[in-house]
């Protein structure tokens, strides 16, 4: 599908959830003859490492030391691993090639693809503005942590991803800081029980779910955590993103809690209506399903009148939609929340009847702060979200 065809990725770290105990074995790339100059390809001498790594049973620490290593196109494959506690740690600077079709058109950078057990640790991924689509992929793995990585890119450098999930489960990233041109995380369809925290994003697109929905048959996205991330002149804070276009995929039981947006344009947005060049979807309805989504703990500063936007699919609609303790300005006025089939169903003692809209099966769903002075945050935010409602004439 669209998001892998064109995509030379860098994929990089994966990393294993258990410390070596006694038998673990250390492979550092330099003994294999990696040199730390920036300039001397070294992708065949992490790729033995790998290899080595993957032949043991025992748990293996394949060591990045510090200075710069030029790696070109590389392949982290897992299928035929058999060790699942390997940790990549980096305290150097991998390097990308400066003339990206060193990379190869259609291919990426550092692919982690069907492994198991990885755990990246540390490591700054210069992409040198050449990498066109991710700097990590985390491609059908299991298990997976990313942990105090770097990944810089210029924000004015197209479609280059910082790390993208799909068809992965038990994936998490933290205490990493991602400039990109794009978005700092993509998550794609088939990821579950995924766990991001302690990231600082920009410049870039934010995190995103999605896209989503380009196949008719897809899998879902369940169970995402997106925690305590900063996102600094952003275009997107945190993004729902599927195509206009019939499929069976889902977006459901996600959480985005303690966030703090520092003047993004879109900090909080769900489009369902993502329809590029207006190419293969005009007119259509997203057959994605959004439900379950609680946004709790966000503040911070817009840098456009609408900090939140919900545009969700005129067939379903967004099910089970929650803000709490939302706080977003412009300027020195309250942002504005525009919304377009959402709803889901109301609790807490909140009863805002003057917002249900009439003629609609979607009834609005907010859950009211239970922390002491949310109840005011909540009703200046529930005030901007009432005239949302109103405005969206009977689909909410
Ligand atoms: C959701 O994902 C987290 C990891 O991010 C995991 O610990 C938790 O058990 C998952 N919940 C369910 C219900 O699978
Ligand atoms: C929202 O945040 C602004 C800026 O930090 C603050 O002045 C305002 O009092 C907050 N509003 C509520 C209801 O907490």
């Amino acid at each position: 599908m669209v998001l892998l065809s064109c995509c030379p990725v860098i994929t990089i770290l994966l990393a294993f959830f258990y410390q070596p105990l006694a038998t673990a074995v250390t492979y550092n790339v330099v003994n294999l003859g990696a040199k730390p100059d920036g300039k001397t390809d070294s992708t065949k001498s992490f790729l033995s490492a790998w290899d080595a790594a993957c032949a043991s049973a025992n748990p293996t620490t394949i060591y990045v030391p510090p200075g710069r290593y030029l790696l070109h196109k590389a392949k982290f494959y897992g299928e035929q691993c058999k060790n699942t506690a390997i940790t990549i740690r980096i305290d150097g600077t991998l390097v990308a090639p400066s003339d990206y079709r060193a990379i190869g058109n259609g291919g990426s950078w550092l692919i982690f693809e069907k492994v198991s057990g990885v755990s990246i640790f540390g490591g700054t991924l210069d992409g040198q503005g050449t990498v066109r689509c991710f700097h990590i992929a985390i491609d059908g793995c299991h298990n997976v942590k990313v942990q105090g990585v770097m990944v810089s890119a210029s924000g004015n450098s197209p479609n280059t991803d910082g790390i993208h999930i799909q068809l992965s489960s038990g994936v998490t990233i933290s205490n990493s800081r991602i400039a990109t041109g794009d978005d700092c995380v993509s998550i794609g369809p088939g990821s579950t029980n995924l766990w991001i925290e302690n990231v600082a994003c920009g410049p870039g697109h934010g995190i995103s779910i999605g896209s989503l929905g380009w196949e008719l048959q897809e899998p879902g996205v369940q169970n995402v955590t997106v925690k305590t991330v900063t996102f600094t002149g952003t275009q997107n804070g945190v993004r729902i993103k599927t195509w206009g276009r019939p499929s069976n995929g889902f977006v459901r039981g996600i959480v985005f809690q303690n966030l703090f947006m520092v003047n993004v344009q879109n900090p909080i947005i769900i489009d369902q209506n993502y329809c590029p060049h207006n190419n293969n979807c005009p007119g259509q309805n997203s057959g994605v399903i959004i439900s379950d989504v609680t946004y709790q703990d966000i503040h911070g500063t817009s840098a456009t009148a609408v900090a939140v936007k919900f545009d969700c699919s005129k067939k379903y609609g967004c099910k089970g939609i929650r803000l709490e303790d939302v706080n977003l300005t412009f300027g020195d006025q309250p942002a504005e929340a525009s919304c377009v089939n959402v709803g889901g169903s109301t609790s807490g003692s909140v009863e805002p009847t003057k917002a249900e809209a009439e003629g609609t099966s979607l009834k609005r769903n907010i859950v009211r702060s239970s922390e002491p002075h949310g109840l005011q945050k909540f009703e200046k935010w529930y005030s901007m979200l009432e005239r949302c409602f109103l405005r969206s004439s009977g689909r909410c």
